[in-house]
């Protein structure tokens, strides 16, 4: 038996993981603690790790791995910005689960687009209390709007596929464009024609703030903002700013840039909570999820059977298809 530390488990995915890991091979050690250079030494013992978006896989936590003989970490996740590949290299091999369900992510992040633009979250509420008023309720048609899709990988052309249903016209920005059915136009285009802006690319160094106030700036008055790939693409002062001012009109979150700590995780009885966080809330045009684009059961079911597939072909040739090169 190949035996696998499991960080930061939630009962959603172990239940899947569960149903799987001995048909593998793997007997699974599950911990609710995230991976971070203070909790690493809980994995000894075992041969892998398995990680998710918010453990910090550091240098300091790659050496305690790396320390107690573990060879493998296994990301049960497609991104992967919260490891050092680079510190990584030669010491300590990582795989990853690039696709498990484009779909998920990419209706959830139309689901948003509907909710906030009907104003669902708010109906849901009113008429619990029987209010059926409709002041403030407007929305607006998304037939014949333009809606600009940045990153057309697997989750943006699926994304695209939906709003084409709508009747929507899209534009793209990618730098490496891939769908010949697809218009594409720079970033700086996609900000001045889009009336929707949805990215759906990974965050990387040359990325990080992408949506920031220059190009916030360039964007049409009362533009709806939709983020499901990872927090740190948006700077949250530059979007609150743009919140306040009108310039945004409209912001759909999955994903927030100092979610690490929060997300995932019940903090309704904490007092002291990040005052940005907080802040984007309290206003009536953004809705947040807590990173749940991913949670369908095919893509739960997804994650766990290539995760061990990923985990039992790495020990068993000392490769794997879906390693992560640095
Ligand atoms: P993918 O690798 O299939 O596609 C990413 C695309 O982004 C590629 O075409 C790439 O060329 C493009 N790209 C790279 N840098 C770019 C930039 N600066 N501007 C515009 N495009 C750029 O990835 P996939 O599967 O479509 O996932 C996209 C992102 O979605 C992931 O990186 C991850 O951050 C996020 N994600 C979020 C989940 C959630 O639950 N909220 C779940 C899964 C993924």
């Amino acid at each position: 038996m190949i035996k696998v530390a499991f960080y930061d488990t939630k009962p959603y995915e172990k239940e899947w993981f569960e149903s799987f890991a001995e048909k593998y091979g793997i007997s699974v050690k599950y911990m609710e603690s995230k991976l971070s250079e203070d909790t690493a030494v809980l994995a000894k013992g075992c041969s892998a790790v398995c990680a998710f978006v918010n453990d910090e896989i550091d240098k300091n936590a790659i050496d305690v791995l790396v320390s107690l003989g573990i060879s493998l970490i296994a990301m049960r996740c497609a991104g992967y910005n919260n490891v050092d590949i680079k510190y990584a290299k030669d010491k300590i091999s990582i795989v990853r689960v690039p696709a498990y369900s484009p779909y998920a992510v990419a209706e959830h992040a139309v689901a948003m687009l509907l909710c906030l633009n009907r104003k669902l979250h708010k109906a849901y509420i009113r008429t619990r209390d029987y209010n059926f008023s409709l002041n403030g309720m407007t929305g607006f048609d998304l037939h014949q709007k333009t809606v600009g899709v940045v990153g057309t990988g697997k989750i943006g052309r699926v994304f695209a596929e939906i709003c084409r249903g709508f009747g929507m016209k899209i534009i793209a920005y990618d730098p490496y464009p891939s769908d010949e059915s697809l218009e594409y136009a720079n970033f700086e285009s996609i900000c001045k024609k889009a009336d929707i802006i949805s990215l759906h690319c990974p965050l990387t160094k040359e990325n990080k703030h992408i949506i920031n106030k220059e190009s916030i700036e360039l964007m049409k008055k009362g533009v709806f903002i939709i983020n499901t790939s990872r927090g740190a693409l948006i700077d949250s002062d530059a979007l609150i700013d743009g919140l306040m001012s009108k310039k945004i009109g409209y912001a759909a979150l999955d994903v927030y840039e100092e979610e690490g700590d929060v997300f995932f995780e019940d903090m309704s009885d904490v007092p002291d909570r990040d005052e940005k966080l907080a802040t984007l809330l309290s206003m009536p045009n953004v809705i947040i999820t807590s990173h749940q684009a991913f949670l369908t059961n095919e893509a739960l079911e997804n994650i766990a059977v290539i995760t061990l597939e990923n985990i039992k072909e790495f020990f068993e040739s000392g490769k794997c298809k879906n390693e992560i090169q640095s």
